[in-house]
């Protein structure tokens, strides 16, 4: 839980230029952290995210048994419980981060023992229902207050189940699945839009067999994991500050290496492209089947010009619509974005504060309840941003300063460590004075 709160300046850039290799994927981390100390055997990554959230995910499994080891060269190496945790009596403090209450509820709900989770105000303002449903589905015995953390999971053997999730989350997905790699017979978790895929490709890596079709993934328990060595993807979704800022510039040139290239997770690489960004992928290889390229991008020397975001596309780039949102006043022809009512029960409610901070910025934006239309042709002014300590609105509000006119104050800048500690440093390496 933080209490201190740091305000950082942003100063207008002339232009974005350099070459970067980001920290690990924060999603591929936490499932890579979590299995690995689930896992039989010592597990090595490298280049595994230095975000707080990943933290909290290896703290919670360390209080469940696991040994963790973070090396000076930033690799980290855990040895796992093999398939079978020790209670704890402290609460498993999550944080800030909803993938480890969420994922870890459905490691621990098989599990014997009692388990408490707990995470800062705004984990325990965010939806913990959605976990819940399937989980008592299963047969798990979980309390929630007014559907929300604390959560206590009195662990018992559950059953499989058939279960169509209602909200397309890949959080919810991995929750199920845990569990089912625990359970005795077939689980089956559904979803209409296909969300990252990480958790299924991460539990092929660590030894497990699951099936798949076009729109559900089964997984036949009790299964066993093993240790691997895998190097971490950089963060696409931390990528995407950079990008967005590159494609800003006429004349800018941005290269971006050993990046992550799931399928799942690059829609915004289209997106850009779409709005008339020159990207260009390279070097593409496969690791731990999470592919992983170079990419490199400039913008148009006539400006980005303008696009909508629904449905399907509004699910797969749920994590980078606050930074394009926030460049969208800079575009010719505005960004609509749709569907996206999921971003209002996120680390805060993003639409909300996307809306405010562009206004603050003296932009016109209309707001919807499942999204906003910001229109293009706007100049904005520097101002003071209020993060609501959300990472992500942070690190978007740094980027959105670059062009405006005059400084710009970031309050609460320290929540970008959330998921990025070294963005600002890197902004000031790419960013032209
Ligand atoms: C994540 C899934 C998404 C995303 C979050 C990370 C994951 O959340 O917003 O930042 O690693 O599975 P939901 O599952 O709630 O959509």
């Amino acid at each position: 839980m933080h209490t201190a709160t740091e305000e950082r300046i942003i100063r207008p850039a002339k232009n974005v230029h350099g070459s970067l290799r980001l920290p690990g994927d924060k999603s591929i981390s936490h499932r890579y952290g979590m299995l690995a100390a689930f896992a039989e055997g010592t597990s090595r990554f490298t280049n595994f995210s230095t975000g707080a959230d990943c933290a909290s995910t290896l703290g919670c499994m360390e209080a469940l048994g696991a040994q963790v080891q973070r090396m000076e060269n930033g690799s980290v190496e855990v040895t796992g419980v093999g398939g079978r945790v020790t209670p704890s009596n402290a609460p498993l403090d999550c944080g800030n981060s909803g993938s480890t209450m969420r994922m870890i509820s459905g490691l621990l709900a098989p599990q014997e023992g009692n388990f408490t989770l707990v995470g800062d105000a705004s984990l325990s303002r965010r939806p913990m229902g959605r976990i819940q449903k399937p989980l008592e589905a299963m047969g798990a015995r979980l309390t929630l207050t007014e559907g929300h953390a604390p959560l206590m999971i009195e662990g018992a053997p559950l059953k499989a189940i058939d279960y169509t999730t209602p909200v397309p989350s890949a959080q919810v997905k991995t929750c199920v699945l845990l569990a089912g790699l625990q359970t005795a017979g077939t689980t089956t978790v559904r979803e209409s839009l296909r969300t990252r895929d990480h958790s299924e490709l991460a539990l092929r890596a660590f030894g497990a067999t699951l099936t798949r079709t076009v729109n559900s993934i089964s997984i036949a328990g009790p299964q066993a994991l093993h240790a691997i060595e895998a190097a971490v993807p950089g963060d696409i979704s931390s990528a995407a500050f950079f990008l967005c800022a590159a494609a800003l510039f006429p004349g800018s040139g941005l290269l971006l290496d050993s990046l992550g290239l799931n399928p799942t997770r690059a829609t915004l690489l289209d997106v850009l492209t779409a709005l008339g960004a020159h990207i260009s992928v390279l070097n593409l290889e496969e690791k731990n089947a999470e592919l992983v390229g170079t990419v490199q991008i400039s913008a148009p020397p006539e400006g980005l010009g303008s696009t909508t975001v629904s449905g399907a596309l509004a699910a797969q780039l749920i994590d980078e619509l606050p930074v394009l949102a926030a460049i969208g006043p800079y575009t010719s022809g505005g960004i609509r974005i749709r569907d996206a009512k999921e971003l209002r029960v996120k680390e805060s409610d993003r639409i909300a504060l996307v809306v405010k901070n562009l206004r603050a910025m003296g932009a016109e934006v209309e707001e919807f309840e499942d999204g906003l239309d910001v229109p293009g042709g706007q100049t904005l002014h520097g101002a003071t941003i209020d993060s609501g300590d959300d990472h992500r609105i942070a690190m978007a509000f740094s980027v959105a300063a670059l062009r405006a006119e005059g400084e710009t104050l970031i309050q609460g800048a320290e929540s970008a460590a959330i998921s990025f500690p070294e963005f600002f440093e890197l902004l000031d390496l790419v960013a032209v004075r």
